[in-house]
C-alpha cells in the first residue's frame, strides 16, 4: 500500500498535486536545527519524498561541518529528489545564497520534474535566497548562468554530486571549483568504489585529488559506504 501511495507522490499524479501545499507548509515551519532530526524528516515526512540518497554516517557530519563553517554561498551540482539541498541548506547561516544546478531529467538519479521547484524554493528561509538552475552542469552556458546567479559572489561550499562517472565529476571539480573563495569547502559524495554500478567512478578521481589538496577529510558509513570526500581550500 505505502508503495503505491509513495509512487502517487512520487510521481505527478492529482494525489501530490493535493498533497504539495500541506508539504511546502510543513517546509516553511520546519525550524529544526539537529542534523539526526533533519535526516528523520528528510526521510520520512510525506512518505520521502525528499529523502536523501546518502547515509547517515557520511551526510550528519557533513551537515556539522557545514554548521561549524557557516557558508554564506552554496552551491549544489545535483539535487533529484532535493535531499541533500534541504539538509544542507539547514546548516545555512540566516542571510545565505543557495544554487541547485540539476538537468530537468538526468542520469544517476534523474533530475526532478517541474512541479518539485515550489517545494525546494520552501527550503530557503525568508532572510535567504535560493536559485535553482535547471542545466547540463557541463555546459559553459550552465557555468555562464550560475556566474550570472552569483553576480560577483564567491562560493563558499560546493557540493558535486551529479555525474558519477570518471569525466564527468572531474569537469564538475575543474569548472566550479575554481569559483570557491580560499578558505571554502568542495564536497562530493561517491568516493568509496561501487561494485553494483560500475559507471559511478568518483573514487577514482577523490584518489587523485586527495593526493593533490593539502587539506582533505572523508567520513564512509560501514554498512554501505558510498562516502563524502571534502577538500578544504
Ligand atoms: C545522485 S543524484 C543527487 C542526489 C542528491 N544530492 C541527494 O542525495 O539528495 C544525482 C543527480 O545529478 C544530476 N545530474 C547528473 N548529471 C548531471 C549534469 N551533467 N548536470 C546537472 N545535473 C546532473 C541527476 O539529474 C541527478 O538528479
Amino acid at each position: 500500500m505505502s508503495v503505491i501511495i509513495d509512487a502517487l507522490l512520487t510521481g505527478r499524479g492529482l494525489v501530490w498535486f493535493l498533497a504539495k501545499p500541506y508539504l511546502v507548509s510543513s517546509i516553511r515551519r520546519n525550524n529544526m536545527s539537529n542534523p539526526d532530526e533533519l535526516l528523520i524528516y528528510a526521510r520520512k515526512k510525506f512518505f520521502g519524498v525528499i529523502r536523501p540518497m546518502q547515509e547517515r554516517d557520511e551526510i550528519v557530519p557533513l551537515m556539522e561541518r557545514v554548521g561549524k563553517q557557516k557558508p554564506k554561498v552554496f552551491v549544489e551540482i545535483g539535487t533529484a529528489n532535493g535531499g541533500t539541498l534541504f539538509l544542507l541548506s539547514k546548516m545555512l547561516p540566516q542571510d545565505a545564497f543557495i544554487v541547485s544546478l540539476d538537468l530537468p531529467q538526468g542520469e544517476f538519479g534523474g533530475g526532478y520534474p517541474s512541479w518539485r521547484r515550489e517545494v525546494y524554493e520552501a527550503f530557503a528561509k525568508d532572510t535567504q535566497a535560493i536559485s535553482l538552475i535547471r542545466a547540463d552542469s557541463h555546459q559553459v552556458t550552465s557555468l555562464e548562468q550560475l556566474r550570472s546567479a552569483l553576480d560577483g559572489r564567491q562560493i563558499d561550499f560546493l557540493f558535486i554530486d551529479g555525474d558519477h562517472t570518471y569525466e564527468g565529476v572531474k569537469k564538475d571539480y575543474e569548472m566550479y571549483a575554481p569559483l570557491v573563495a580560499k578558505g571554502g569547502m568542495v564536497a562530493m559524495h561517491d568516493i568509496s568504489e561501487n561494485v553494483i554500478d560500475t559507471r559511478c567512478q568518483v573514487h577514482r578521481f577523490w584518489a587523485e585529488i586527495k593526493k593533490k589538496e593539502k587539506k582533505t577529510e572523508q567520513f564512509i558509513a560501514k554498512d554501505s559506504p558510498k562516502g563524502i570526500g571534502i577538500i578544504y581550500k
